[in-house]
């Protein structure tokens, strides 16, 4: 059993927020059952374009990747990309920065993104778009969560974990202000005063 704080206090600017961990949504067990499902569907999919590119987005995609390639059983070659939005901890801006570039020349290649989560869409809309100029063969989305955010762009996406209402998470990778990565179920947070 992990115990980490269920509070969490920390500075922004001069402001003192506190966060609290509210409820579980996903405990490990549904979590490792939807993992199993999606890595069939996609297995299936990719039998004929194997070996397939995933690219993982870093750094929240990094446990439920770790976990979704075990249950593939098609050859498939990695590759990770880091992108950061500007803004709060909380909230996107829409400026897209890529800290970690791929390594690989995805040119005709087929790219299988794999993401933890989609909130306005604006990360991936940039990926995809910077990726297919590459000259990448195809493009698909993997994302483990997708919010119901009142204003998203429109993206594909081709393999979805679970969708969730527009509350932020923690766990399983995702992270507030860099804590809660190691969580192994994934949890609502309040994010008072943001
Ligand atoms: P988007 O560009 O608005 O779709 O934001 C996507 C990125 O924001 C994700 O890759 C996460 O890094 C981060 N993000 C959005 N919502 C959450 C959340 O509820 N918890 C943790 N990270 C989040
Ligand atoms: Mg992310």
């Amino acid at each position: 059993m992990i115990m980490l704080p269920r509070v969490f206090q920390r500075e922004t600017g001069a402001v003192l927020v506190k966060h609290r961990i509210e409820e579980t949504l996903f405990t490990a067990d549904r979590i490792q059952e939807r993992v199993e499902e999606l890595a069939a569907a996609i297995t299936e999919d990719y039998r004929d374009r194997s070996p397939f590119v995933m690219v993982g987005i870093l750094n929240g995609a990094f446990i439920f990747m770790a976990d979704l390639v075990r249950q593939i059983s098609i050859p498939i070659e990695f590759d990770f990309m880091e992108l950061s939005s500007y803004g709060s901890s909380t909230k996107a801006s829409g400026v897209i920065r890529i800290g970690k570039d791929l390594g690989v020349d995805i040119t005709d290649r087929h790219v299988l993104i794999i993401e933890d989560i989609i909130d306005t869409g604006l990360t991936l809309r940039f990926l995809e778009r910077d990726l297919a100029g590459r000259g990448a063969a195809s493009i698909e989305i993997c994302t483990l969560l997708n919010k119901e955010t009142v204003n998203k762009v429109d993206i594909p996406v081709r393999y979805t974990g679970f969708n969730i209402p527009d509350r932020y998470v923690v766990g399983y990778g995702l992270d507030l202000a860099g804590k809660y990565r190691n969580l192994p179920y994934i949890a609502a947070v309040s994010t008072d005063g943001e």
